[in-house]
C-alpha cells in the first residue's frame, strides 16, 4: 500500500482526489499495490467532501510522516508552493506538480535537490494538461534530435478565441466562462498575455535540448492586442489565428523560443484545435512530425497528475534521470525568418513595392515572403500597416 498527500484542493487537487478514489481498484490492479490519499492540505474547510477526514492545515504533518511517499503540489505560484516542494524533496519524498511557473523558473534547482535526495520531481501535468506530452518528448523521442516544437499551449486563450470567433462572444464573457470552468490562472493576465504559454514552451525546450531556457529571456506576446477583424480576414483567406508557443533548434546549438499569435494555415492540424484543447507538434530528425492533442486545462489534468504519482511509486528505488543543465545559448526570435501578415490602408501593389512578392489575403491585407521581424516592421511602417502578425 502506497500513500500520498495532495497540497491544494482546487480544480486539480480535488480532481486528483476523485481519480484516486474512483479508479482505486483499477490502479491497484495495474500497479500491484493500492495507492491512496492520506492527507489533503488546504487552509479552507471541506466538510461535505468524501475525503473530509483527510484534510489537514499543517504541512509539517506531511513532511514528518514516513508513510507519505509522494506529495502532489497543486497550490500554484512560487512562494508557498516552492517552500513546501523543497521541504518535501529534502524530506526524501517524491514530488509531483502541475505548476508550470515553478518548474519553468526554479525547475533546475528543484531537480538538483531531487537528484541529491534520490527522489523524483515529476511535472507531466505542467504542460498540455491531460495530454501525455513531456514523457513522450524526453523518453519516447529520446532517439531524435528535436528540430522544432509548435504548440497551442494555453487552454484559456484558445477557448476565448474559439468562443469569440464561432459564437461572437465578447472577450470579457469568454474569459469569465474560462474562469468558471477552472481553466484560467488565478490572475488570468498570465493566460491572456502569453506568459503561461511562455512558461510551457520553456519547459518543453528544457527537456528537448537539455539546457535551461528561462522565461525571463523569452519573448511573450499574448492575444490582448489582437483585432477580431484580423481573425475574420485570416479565416476568409484560409488561416486560423492561434496563440502558439514556438521553439527551434538553430545552428551552433542555439535555441529560439517565443510565444505569439500566428496565422495558422488550414492545412496544418493545429488550425483545427479549438476550445480548451491544446495540441503540440514536435518535429524530430527520426520521427518527422508528431502531434499530441487533448484537454489542456481544468479537471482532466488530474489524469496526468495521477500518472506521475503512479510513476513515482514505480520508480521508488531508481529515480528517473530528468533535468537540464546550464542556460541555453538563445537565438533572438526577432531574427527568425518567417512570413508575415500585414493589414492597413494600402493596396497589394503598394505592398509589392515595399516587400517584393506578396499574396493578397483581402483588400488591404497581405501575406509577405519570408523575412525577419525587423524587416516586417520596417515594411509595416512604410505601408502604415495597422496589424502585423506572424504566419506559421
Ligand atoms: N491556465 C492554464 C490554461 C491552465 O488555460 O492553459 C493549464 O495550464
Amino acid at each position: 500500500m502506497a500513500k500520498f498527500a495532495i497540497m491544494g484542493h482546487g480544480t486539480l487537487g480535488s480532481g486528483l482526489a476523485e481519480v484516486a478514489r474512483v479508479n482505486r481498484e483499477s490502479i491497484a490492479a495495474k500497479v500491484g499495490e493500492e495507492i491512496t490519499v492520506k492527507y489533503i492540505l488546504d487552509i479552507r474547510e471541506f466538510p461535505d467532501s468524501p475525503d473530509a477526514d483527510k484534510f489537514i492545515k499543517d504541512f509539517a504533518i506531511i513532511e514528518n510522516d514516513p508513510e507519505v511517499e509522494v506529495v502532489v503540489e497543486t497550490i500554484g505560484g512560487t512562494k508557498v508552493a516552492q517552500e513546501f516542494t523543497r521541504r518535501a524533496l529534502m524530506a526524501g519524498k517524491h514530488v509531483v506538480t502541475a505548476n508550470k511557473e515553478l518548474v519553468a523558473t526554479y525547475g533546475k534547482d528543484l531537480l538538483a535537490i531531487a537528484a541529491e535526495k534520490n527522489v523524483n520531481y515529476l511535472f507531466e501535468a505542467s504542460v498540455g494538461g491531460a495530454i501525455p506530452l513531456l514523457r513522450p518528448l524526453f523518453q519516447c523521442m529520446a532517439g531524435n534530435q528535436i528540430e522544432e516544437i509548435a504548440g497551442i499551449l494555453n487552454g484559456t486563450t484558445n477557448y476565448i478565441l474559439t468562443r469569440m470567433v464561432q459564437d461572437g462572444a465578447s472577450f470579457a464573457d469568454a474569459l469569465k466562462e474560462a474562469q468558471a470552468k477552472g481553466y484560467a490562472e488565478a490572475d488570468p493576465t498570465a493566460d491572456v498575455e502569453g506568459i503561461d504559454a511562455g512558461r510551457k514552451i520553456c519547459i518543453l525546450s528544457n527537456l528537448a535540448w537539455g539546457k535551461e531556457v528561462a522565461p525571463a529571456n523569452v519573448r511573450m506576446i499574448g492575444i490582448s492586442a489582437l483585432d477580431l477583424k484580423d481573425v475574420d480576414i485570416a479565416a476568409s483567406a484560409g488561416y486560423r489565428v492561434k496563440l502558439l508557443g514556438h521553439a527551434m533548434r538553430m545552428a551552433e546549438g542555439k535555441v529560439a523560443a517565443y510565444v505569439a499569435p500566428h496565422l495558422v494555415p488550414e492545412s496544418s492540424p493545429l488550425s483545427r484545435v479549438d476550445d480548451v484543447f491544446n495540441a503540440c507538434l514536435i518535429r524530430g530528425n527520426a520521427a518527422d512530425e508528431v502531434m499530441f492533442y487533448g484537454r489542456g486545462a481544468g479537471k482532466p489534468t488530474a489524469s496526468a497528475l495521477m500518472g506521475d504519482v503512479i510513476d513515482a511509486i514505480q520508480h521508488r528505488e531508481k529515480r528517473r534521470d530528468l533535468g537540464w543543465s546550464e542556460s541555453a545559448d538563445l537565438f533572438p526570435s526577432e531574427e527568425l525568418v518567417m512570413q508575415w501578415y500585414l493589414r492597413g490602408d494600402f493596396s497589394a501593389a503598394d505592398a509589392k513595392g515595399v516587400c517584393g512578392e506578396v499574396k493578397e489575403a483581402a483588400p488591404g491585407a497581405v501575406i509577405t515572403a519570408p523575412m525577419t521581424e525587423v524587416q516586417a516592421k520596417a515594411a509595416a511602417e512604410k505601408l502604415g500597416a495597422e496589424a502585423v502578425l506572424r504566419v506559421l
